[in-house]
């Protein structure tokens, strides 16, 4: 059978999702300077640096929620320039990541069920019958079955975080972005999270992890990559960023979160 050349090389196990000297700036802010990284299928890459060296803006730029200056985008088998980016592969880049926010971000209106349903019948077209099953399967996987009938309102921070992720799921993106998904979450409430998190990187999904748990960093990645100030300074597996770092920045930061 023949496959285009780009489709074989991803089916034959290679890199998922690379990204070459991407940029981003808001006005004279350069936010995001020269950021390199790829993602293999069934990868967990997690994201570590301190506040304002613009993680959410490049988790943001990879779904197109905000739009990159420069740099090469390749997922999948699609390749495409963000200088000279099309509607549909911007499109492309939405229909097949999704993304789980510190804020949940749930549907007020709708109840937890139906915050799951949304997609599935809205995006993918999926019968009622078929949207309630999957919606009812990931209920369960999540520990919310008894609350699928609860508002936003009526749930906990976390069980609202497990009812976001549940639905990112819900979709089966390529890859979910998670932007600090426990640091809205009271202390008690972050464990659970984690827990669902752990239970999806064990079917395999394919993820990029934004987060200040150094300790679950350190467990769950396959590779972790330290930003700062618009740049990816470093980037290994846990032991040589945890332990080996070659490059101060990393290490004070580490040392900075590691004294709280
Ligand atoms: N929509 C925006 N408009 C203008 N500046 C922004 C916007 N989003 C982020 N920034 C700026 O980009 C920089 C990086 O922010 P951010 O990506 O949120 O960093 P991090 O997630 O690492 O804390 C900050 O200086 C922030 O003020
Ligand atoms: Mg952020």
């Amino acid at each position: 059978m023949y496959y285009p050349c780009e489709l074989e090389a991803y089916l034959g196990g290679k890199k998922l999702l690379e990204i070459k000297n991407l940029k981003k700036s808001f006005g004279s802010n350069n936010v995001l300077k020269d950021i390199s990284i790829s993602v293999e299928k069934g990868e967990v890459v997690s994201i570590i640096g301190p506040s304002g060296s613009g993680k959410s803006t490049f988790l943001r730029c990879i779904n197109y929620l905000e739009r990159p200056e420069q740099g090469s985008i390749s997922f999948a088998g699609v390749n495409f320039k963000a200088e000279t980016v099309k509607k549909e592969n911007i499109k492309y880049m939405r229909e097949n990541t999704a993304m789980v926010f510190q804020q949940f971000n749930l549907f007020k209106e709708k109840t937890a069920k139906e915050n799951i349903e949304l997609g599935l019948k809205k995006v993918q077209k999926k019968s009622k019958e078929e949207a309630s099953r999957i919606a009812e399967d990931l209920l369960i996987k999540v520990g919310l079955e008894d609350k699928r009938n609860h508002y936003p309102a009526h749930l906990s921070g976390g069980q609202q975080q497990r009812v976001a992720i549940a639905r990112a799921v819900s979709l089966a993106p390529k890859i979910i972005l998670f932007d600090e998904p426990t640091s809205a979450l009271d202390p008690e409430m972050v464990g659970m999270v984690l827990e669902v998190i752990r239970k999806f990187v064990e079917e395999g999904q394919t993820m990029i992890i934004v987060s200040h748990e150094m300790n679950f960093v350190k467990e769950i990645s396959d590779k972790v990559i330290f930003m700062n100030d618009g740049y990816v300074v470093e980037q290994g597996t846990p032991e040589e960023i945890f332990e080996l770092s070659k490059e101060e920045r990393t290490q004070q930061f580490l040392k900075r979160v590691n004294n709280h």
